[in-house]
């Protein structure tokens, strides 16, 4: 498998040069000279659409990417991660959390995946717990916050404490009955100090019914979960990283709160993302055209940041989703040779909640002296969220051309942003969407030759923590 510098791929070097005609050109002329644009740029998955012609980019850029991703051996790599090798090549591990949602899941993910339904079943309709309390951190509480807060039904009252500061905790169980809540713990190897301090917290709060059948866990490492005290423990595998697990028995709270049919639509729209990832030519493959759109704006336009607007309040955790996802996976300066690299990888992914982010940031969006690439992700039928998304793209890419007018009227536009929609916001969507910005992080990490799935980055603060707690610094 391909594990060269991208520096010694030929396209690297053709985009390099290309990106230079580019300089220049502004989508204003783009659009007026070619009236096909809007209709040229367009890639359509199950249940979606992804316009990208507000890109700077044309059909060479197009064709040199492909390159580059053939070059890349993005074809092997993608074979590979289907197929669960060990592509986590630090940790020697798959990430095989395609196989999560696959119709033909290994017996142990089919069996987990039956614990839960009739583990959330029995939950949503005996209501002997009316508040189900997630304590997990990272990869162990982003995907379930996010798809319960996007499609919760309220039949029961799903809560999440992520922080070791005791306030969240104390949120999380406002209002909260001892004898009705149920905690599930979740972390993949059980020893992660916020989520133990909460969880050791939760025994104190519960006083003496801290019996196990308030603890439920989820967990890689039994025999620590066994010593804790729950009741049930649902299996994680080494082969699912902590940022891809929501698919996982990680995801017990959300199908808690959305119940159990719609967490099977969700997988369900996750594969139909894969099966296209992986059958899809690159020119028509939307998670491939994500990533390698993002490398064309990060490696040859030399954009820093990268802004995900979803227009939907149910979304609004998307931002902070996907910072753990992209960020923690491609935040990386090493290759898989275990040299430095020399050119950018990941950029910083930041964004809010469209309309709200409208009146707070988009000043510097529009004016300010970044240029910031945005994912704007329509999911709504509803026709004031979608008109404003399509006003900001619009507005972004064309600015104003009214030189009469003093230069802080004018708006410069020239702005890339993409439009990605769907009809609506279902469990099928949710994961669709999901599992689209997983292809892509697997793909950049593929054009990049980094790792996506290890994160050693975040092990010395948590080492300097203990150490300063110790008193030994
Ligand atoms: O500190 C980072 C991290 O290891 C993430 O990768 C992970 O999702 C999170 O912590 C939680 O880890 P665990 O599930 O083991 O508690």
């Amino acid at each position: 498998m391909n594990t060269t510098s991208p520096l010694q791929c030929k396209a690297w070097g053709q985009l390099g040069v290309h990106a230079e005609s580019w300089r220049t050109v502004h989508l204003r002329e783009l659009f007026a000279n070619d009236v096909a644009r809007s209709f040229q740029f367009v890639a359509e998955a199950p249940g979606l659409r992804y316009d990208y012609s507000r890109q700077r980019l044309g059909a060479m850029t197009l064709r040199l990417l492909s390159r580059l991703a053939e070059e890349r051996g993005l074809a092997d790599w993608r074979n590979a991660l289907f197929s669960g090798r060990h592509i986590n090549n630090t940790e020697d591990r798959a990430a095989w959390h395609t196989a999560l949602r696959a119709s033909d899941a290994p017996p142990e993910v089919r069996s987990t995946l039956s614990r839960m339904k009739e583990l959330a079943s029995r939950l949503r309709s005996e209501k002997r717990f009316t508040r189900i309390v997630n304590l997990g951190t990272g990869g162990s509480d982003l995907g379930p916050r996010l798809v319960a807060d996007a499609l919760a039904d309220q039949r029961l009252d799903v809560r999440f404490a992520a922080n070791v500061d005791p306030k969240d905790l104390e949120r999380a169980l406002e209002g909260a009955d001892p004898q009705s809540t149920l905690f599930v713990v979740v972390s993949k190897t059980f020893t992660t100090q916020e989520t133990m301090a909460n969880a050791e917290a939760a025994k104190r709060w519960l006083g003496e019914r801290a019996t196990k059948q308030h603890f439920v866990a989820v967990t890689a490492n039994t025999d620590f979960a066994r010593s804790f005290g729950a009741e049930q423990i649902l299996p994680m595998w080494d082969w699912v990283g902590g940022r891809f697990s929501v698919w996982s028995a990680v995801g017990l709270a959300a199908m808690c709160a959305i119940g159990p049919e719609a967490f099977q639509e969700f997988l369900d729209g996750a594969r139909d993302i894969d099966e296209h990832f992986a059958q899809a030519p690159l020119e028509k493959n939307v998670p491939a055209l994500m990533a390698l759109i993002g490398v064309w704006n990060t490696n040859f336009l030399g954009e820093a940041t990268h802004a995900v607007l979803p227009y939907s309040n149910a979304l609004r955790l998307l931002p902070a989703y996907l910072q753990q996802l992209e960020m923690e996976s491609n935040g990386k300066r090493v290759d898989r040779e275990d040299r430095v690299v020399e050119y950018a990888t990941a950029p910083v992914l930041w964004g809010a909640e469209g309309t709200v982010s409208q009146h707070s940031f988009h000043q510097l969006l529009h004016q300010g002296t970044h240029t910031v690439p945005c994912d704007f992700v329509d999911v709504s039928s509803n026709e004031v969220l979608s008109a404003n998304a399509r006003a900001q793209a619009d507005a972004l890419a064309f600015g104003t051309d009214a030189p009469s007018l003093p230069a802080y009227r004018q708006y410069p536009g020239n702005r890339p942003s993409s439009m990605l929609f769907f009809e609506e916001l279902t469990p099928r969507n949710l994961g669709r969407l999901i599992a689209l910005y997983e292809h892509k992080v697997f793909t950049q990490g593929v054009v990049w030759n980094i790792n996506s799935f290890d994160q050693w980055g975040v092990e010395l603060g948590k080492e300097l923590a203990r150490k300063i707690l110790k008193g030994d610094r």
